[in-house]
């Protein structure tokens, strides 16, 4: 027992040590500036700030890439909080230069290289409970949909179709399609995935999935069929809907080849994130009627519009503008939850009071060679090797807002063109004896 609370306790240490000498530690206190915590992609900042007042300043940047964000925040932000519409690569986290912490206002973090943050000593973290019933119910609300055509009868009669005849409602309904007996199968069963199947039994589908991730089990506990391959899945279900998130590799899961495998004439829908599907092949089957409806809330580029990219002209498609999180209450909880999440990076350690910190392993592998003991582990590496000796670890963060008080900043960059930066797939961990581009390029900060 002891013995296990000494390994723990060296595991920290080491955690600790890496973390913070990679990047500084936050201080906070009378005697220190009041550390900064930038809002990169939004403005309303009013959530927020009753949580953070008293430890941090708060400022917004309303910007949609690191490009538009201004210098003071690159500098000295210690903490960074974003939606999904902003995408934070390599490149763009290089350029924060005292960046402890990001918290993502939301569940997905496919915005940002969660390993190149851990390598470059930046915790992230996300808030995954907030928006569950929300998405799931608009899933549900988007199968209902592609089952019983209530935006496409809604839509003909805006476009002045009567329907008094039951030939004219048959016309009308064309299409619309019993549930019970269907088969749903669910891609990725997460927390989404799981509202999404409890709620389809109720409508009468038999739900089955698929999730490589999952231990053997859970289709027990949930009484749902597990599929051992996607290949499995997409053959025996006449509704395919996505939960998974997007990693490096399930992007185009859905693709021409796959879509071969889904059953004649089935529907597909997509709350997760829109580079699990090649739009391209979805347009080309739903026009030759392989697929026979899709409902998608997420786009391979946001904001979605009708008017460009391969679905411009695709038949039997809904759309939604990646609002499937959406409601008044996720969102001001999932706020709350960012904001307590910041406060706890800047009160307590870096990353053992997070909550939802969802790179701690990268954290942990990123720091195994700074982290070793440079002179009893391998005295032979002493000197180059080590970029951070442990007397650094005490060193400030660059300071807060000289004589700020709490409040909030807009630090808005209004000079440049809006534009996402493509997203980039996490490189691999760089070997001992090899510091990334950032800590290369980074100066030593000096002490305060
Ligand atoms: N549209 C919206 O507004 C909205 C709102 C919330 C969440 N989301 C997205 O929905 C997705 C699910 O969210 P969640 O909170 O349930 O996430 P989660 O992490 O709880 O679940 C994701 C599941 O996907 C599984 N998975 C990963 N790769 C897979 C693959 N290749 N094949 C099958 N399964 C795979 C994982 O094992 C996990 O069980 C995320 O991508 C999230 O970003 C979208």
């Amino acid at each position: 027992m002891a013995l296990m609370d000494k390994h723990k306790q060296i595991k920290r240490q080491r955690l600790d040590r890496i973390c913070e000498g990679i990047r500084p530690p936050i201080l906070n206190g009378p005697m220190h500036p009041r550390p900064l915590v930038a809002l990169l992609d939004g403005r309303d900042c009013t959530v927020e700030m009753p949580i953070l007042k008293d430890v941090a300043t708060v400022a917004f940047c309303d910007a949609q890439s690191t490009q538009e964000i201004h210098e003071k925040v690159l500098n000295e932000a210690v903490a960074a909080l974003l939606y999904h519409t902003i995408t934070l690569s390599r490149d763009d986290l290089e350029k924060f230069k005292g960046l402890r912490v990001i918290v993502r206002i939301g569940s997905g973090f496919d915005n940002v290289d969660v390993k190149a943050a851990a390598e470059l000593g930046i915790a992230v973290c996300n808030v995954p409970a907030a928006s569950v019933e929300e998405t799931a119910d608009t899933s549900l609300c988007l199968i209902l949909n592609l089952y019983r055509r209530v935006t496409w009868m809604h839509q003909a009669l805006r476009e002045g179709t009567r329907a008094s005849s039951v030939e004219q409602i048959r016309e009308v309904a064309g299409g619309a399609a019993r549930i019970r007996g269907e088969t749903l199968g669910i891609i990725g069963l997460g927390r989404v995935g799981q509202a999404v199947a409890l709620r389809a039994k109720a409508f009468g589908f038999g739900v089955i999935f698929y999730d490589p991730y999952l231990p053997d089990g859970v289709e027990r506990s949930l009484g749902l069929q597990r599929m051992a391959t996607l290949q499995d899945l997409l053959i025996h279900s006449d509704c395919v809907s996505l939960h998974c998130s997007l990693n490096e590799h399930n992007h185009h899961l859905i693709n021409d080849f796959t879509i071969k495998q889904m059953r004649q004439g089935a529907f597909l829908v997509n709350t997760s994130r829109g580079g699990l599907v090649d739009e391209k092949a979805l347009a080309q089957a739903l026009k030759e009627g392989r697929i026979r409806g899709a409902a998608l809330d997420v786009h391979e580029t946001e904001p979605f519009s009708f008017s460009t990219g391969p679905l411009k002209d695709a038949p039997n498609l809904i759309c939604t503008p990646h609002t499937s999180w959406y409601s008044e209450q996720a969102s001001v909880e999932a706020r709350e939850e960012a904001a307590r999440e910041v406060r706890r990076a800047i009160t307590g350690r870096i990353p053992d009071s997070l909550k939802n910190c969802v790179n701690k392993e990268y954290l942990m592998a990123a720091s195994q060679w700074p982290g070793m003991e440079a002179a009893t582990v391998h005295p032979e590496l002493n000197g180059a090797a080590y970029r951070f000796p442990p007397g650094l670890i005490n060193v400030a963060a660059a300071g807060g807002l000289p004589g700020a008080a709490a409040g909030v900043e807009s630090l808005v960059q209004g000079t440049l063109a809006h534009g996402i930066a493509p997203v980039s797939h996490p490189p691999h961990a760089p070997s001992p004896g090899q510091p990334t581009k950032a800590e290369a390029d980074r100066d030593i900060p000096s002490d305060q």
